[in-house]
C-alpha cells in the first residue's frame, strides 16, 4: 500500500548523481572547468558538453578560441561577465555582452572564432553543446542571439529571480526555439533561504549546476545539498524543488528531450556514425564548411 505522503514525495525530482567539473584548457589555452563532456560524464543526452569559464585573470582567457570548425550540433554561449567577439566564415560577427546568449546551430558546418573583447577584468559564463537529431545535422547554420534585455526576468517567488533563456516559466517563454530537443535553460538567483519549485517537461533529461552559494535539491529526506561548482543530474520526478542555503545562490537549470541516437564524436564534429565524422574531416579540409 502506498501512503498519500509517499505519493507526494515521488513527484519531486531527486539528485540522481552529483559531480564536480574538472579543470582543463581549450582553444588556445583558455582555462575552464569541464562539467559535462569529460571522463566522469561524457554526455547527458542531448547535452554533449558543459564548460564553465570564470576568472579575473586575463592570462586565463586572453588567448581565446581562434578559428575552429563545428558540425552536427549546437553551441550555446551564455555570458555572465565580460565581452567576447564572435566571427564566422559566413560573414556573421558580433560581440556577446554580459547577460547575452548565443544559441548557434552549426548544422552542416561553419568555421568560427570566439575571442575576448577585453584585455583585463572578469570573464565568466557557460558554454553548452546540444546535440541535433540525424535529420537536422546537415541543416543550414543558424544563430539565435539575444541581448540581455530580450531575456525575460521573472520573480516567481519571494527572493527568487529567474532569467528564461529557453523554456517556459509561469506562462512566459524564453526567446530560444529548438523543437528537436525542446530545451529549458534558466538562470536562477535565490536569496539565502529562498525556495522555488518548477515543473520539468515530461521525459526530459535535466541538470542543475550551482555556480554560487549552495542549494538543497529534492524534498524532505530525499533532499541533497549541492554546492557551488557541483552538477546535479536530476532523476525520478517531474518537479524540481530548490532551496538556497545560508548564502545567496545562483544556478542554471538545463533540460532537454533526449534524442536516443548513436553518437559518433570527434572533437568539434558530432555525428551518428564514424563514417559521417570522417566525411566531416574531408569536407572541412576541402573548404566546404
Ligand atoms: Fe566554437
Amino acid at each position: 500500500m502506498t501512503t498519500a505522503t509517499h505519493d507526494v514525495s515521488l513527484r519531486y525530482a531527486r539528485v540522481g548523481r552529483k559531480l564536480r567539473g574538472q579543470p582543463t584548457s581549450d582553444g588556445a589555452g583558455v582555462r575552464l572547468t569541464r562539467v559535462i563532456g569529460g571522463a566522469e560524464l561524457p554526455d547527458l543526452d542531448p547535452f554533449l558538453l558543459l564548460d564553465e569559464f570564470g576568472t579575473d585573470r586575463a592570462e586565463d582567457y586572453i588567448a581565446g578560441f581562434p578559428e575552429h570548425p563545428h558540425r552536427g550540433f549546437e553551441t550555446v554561449t551564455y555570458m555572465l561577465d565580460g565581452r567576447m567577439r564572435h566571427k564566422d566564415n559566413h560573414g556573421n560577427e558580433g560581440v556577446l555582452v554580459p547577460g547575452s546568449v548565443q544559441w548557434m546551430t552549426a548544422g552542416r558546418g561553419l568555421v568560427h572564432s570566439e575571442m575576448p573583447e577585453q584585455h583585463e577584468g572578469r570573464m565568466r559564463g557557460f558554454q553548452l553543446w546540444v546535440n541535433l537529431p540525424a535529420r537536422d545535422k546537415m541543416t543550414d547554420p543558424r544563430y539565435q542571439e539575444f541581448a540581455p534585455e530580450r531575456i525575460p526576468l521573472l520573480q516567481p517567488a519571494d527572493g527568487v529571480a529567474v532569467k528564461v533563456i529557453a523554456g517556459r516559466v509561469d506562462g512566459t517563454d524564453g526567446p530560444i526555439a529548438q523543437p528537436a530537443t525542446d530545451p529549458v535553460y534558466l538562470d536562477i538567483a535565490l536569496d539565502a533561504g529562498a525556495q522555488w519549485q518548477y515543473a520539468l517537461p515530461e521525459g526530459h533529461n535535466a541538470f542543475v549546476y550551482v555556480y554560487e552559494g549552495a542549494a538543497a535539491i529534492g524534498d524532505g529526506v530525499d533532499a541533497r545539498e549541492v554546492e557551488a561548482q557541483e552538477l546535479a543530474v536530476l532523476a525520478g520526478g517531474e518537479v524540481l524543488k530548490l532551496r538556497a542555503g545560508a548564502a545567496d545562490t545562483r544556478a542554471i537549470l538545463v533540460a532537454g528531450r533526449p534524442l536516443r541516437e548513436p553518437v559518433a564524436r570527434y572533437g568539434p564534429f558530432v555525428m551518428n556514425t564514424k563514417q559521417e565524422v570522417m566525411q566531416a574531416f574531408v569536407d572541412f579540409q576541402e573548404g566546404k564548411f
